[in-house]
């Protein structure tokens, strides 16, 4: 439960020009965004740079002259005009566990999703951002440092006032809400207590110390040949990272007890993360001919009807025990909360690109929250969020410069 330093929602009139910049597991996107132009609207060009693999087991001084070197290249190629008085304002969406004790500060606590780049963990990733644009002379400051759940929370709300949480179902999974200064305990702040701070909840990391969630052996496997073991319980259970190599470990156990695909070279299934979750989704929802030809081009295995069957309800129970365990970190909000009605801003490539996720995440919040079997619609529902590392970025900078003017 991480404080963010974003006091609030937004008014909906906060206006300006900003740079974003949202380092995911795949990709470096860069956004230059107009908020609030001519009739409110809001004008987003954007450039993604695909982030090397190598890169994600590199060092620190790798990933950041990465970053800043994509940067430089983005602006360069607008001709955005910053001086060094008057500096281009950044906002960055650092979607990683950080401690902050400031807006534009962000400790890295440690890497996820796979991520293991030496030399970040337990420094200011803020820090050493502004030291690589430092070296290359690049007139940005870095105005605020948030996490994707806050960005698509703040996005969200920046035109839809019914927003109450904001959440990713992605490469992994985690959610942001609003919280009273005065029930965040473990922090002594000098504020007033009625003051709305966003709490990154960081529930990825729920029950790392394995006290409530049952696991199979095939969880135990992942979190054990995983980079960070006995790390991101929650998230190893329910995030799409996680899902298509829960089927490839159950499948390769099934073919080692030649239960499945006898006689068969099965070399390709032997590869870690051979399987995303884009090839459940086809398992589950593709017609039988397109499943058989992806198991020929990605495995170069011809299983049978009867084991593509086997794969299709494997493929179901993984992806309905992910969404239930996708509803239980939100509804745990609410409940804590007390909030009966309104969206969650989601984003993510699970919320939008898994066809029956939303569906089966809302039946389960019916039944944990006990709505009426007859009810007409749900009370707590999915939004959509899509731009949180952009709009969400610009628009908590643009927060935090106001606050700034005002003296706060
Ligand atoms: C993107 C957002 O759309 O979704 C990112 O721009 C966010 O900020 C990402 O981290 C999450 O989805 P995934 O599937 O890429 O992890
Ligand atoms: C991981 C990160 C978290 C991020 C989430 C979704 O859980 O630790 O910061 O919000 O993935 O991208």
């Amino acid at each position: 439960m991480n404080v963010t330093w974003t006091l609030g929602f937004p008014t909906g009139n906060e206006k300006g020009q900003y740079l974003t910049m949202d380092l995911g597991g795949t990709k470096l996107r860069v956004c230059w965004i107009k908020l609030n132009q001519r009739h409110g609207q809001t004008e987003l060009d954007q450039d993604v740079y695909q982030f090397p693999s190598a890169v994600k087991t590199s060092d620190a001084d790798t990933l950041w002259s990465f970053i800043a070197d994509s940067l430089q290249d983005f602006v360069g190629k607008r001709s955005l005009q910053g001086t060094a008085e008057n500096p281009l304002p950044l906002g960055f969406t650092f979607s990683y566990p950080a401690s902050q004790d400031y807006i534009d500060h962000g400790v890295l606590q440690t890497w996820t999703k796979g991520l293991a780049i030496k030399g970040v963990e337990g420094e200011d990733a803020a820090g050493q951002l502004r030291d690589a644009m430092a070296k290359r002379n690049l007139p940005i400051r870095l105005v605020a440092l948030i996490n994707d759940t806050t960005g698509a929370m703040i996005a969200s709300a920046y035109n839809d006032p019914d927003t109450i949480v904001g959440a990713i179902f992605g490469t992994g999974c985690n959610a942001a809400y609003m919280e009273n200064v005065g029930s965040i305990r473990k922090m002594k702040i000098d504020l007033p207590p009625d003051t709305p701070m966003a709490i990154n909840c960081e529930y990825g990391a729920f029950d790392n110390a394995h006290r409530v969630l049952p696991r199979t052996k095939y969880d135990v496997a992942i979190d054990e040949e995983s980079p960070k073991p006995g790390e991101q319980s929650f998230e190893k259970l329910s995030a799409g990272l996680y899902l298509g190599e829960i089927f490839r470990q159950i499948l390769l156990d099934l073919y080692e007890r030649q239960v499945v695909l006898k006689g068969q070279d099965a070399t390709s299934l032997k590869q870690p993360y051979a399987l995303d979750t884009g090839f459940l989704s086809a398992l589950e929802n593709d017609p039988l001919p397109g499943v058989k030809a992806q198991f020929a081009e990605l495995l170069k295995l011809k299983p049978t009807d009867e084991e593509l069957w086997l794969c299709h309800r494997l493929a179901e129970i993984i992806a309905i025990r992910g969404a239930r365990l996708c509803t239980c970190g939100i509804s745990a909000i609410c409940r804590m909360k007390g909030i009966k009605s309104g969206h969650v801003a989601a984003d993510g490539s699970v919320a939008n690109k898994h066809p029956t996720f939303k569906q089966r995440w809302a039946q389960a919040m019916g039944e944990v929250l006990d709505w009426p079997q007859d009810r007409k619609e749900d009370p707590i529902t999915i939004t959509s969020a899509e731009d949180g590392s952009g709009i969400g970025a610009a628009v908590i900078a643009a927060m935090t410069e106001e606050r700034a003017r005002q003296g706060n």
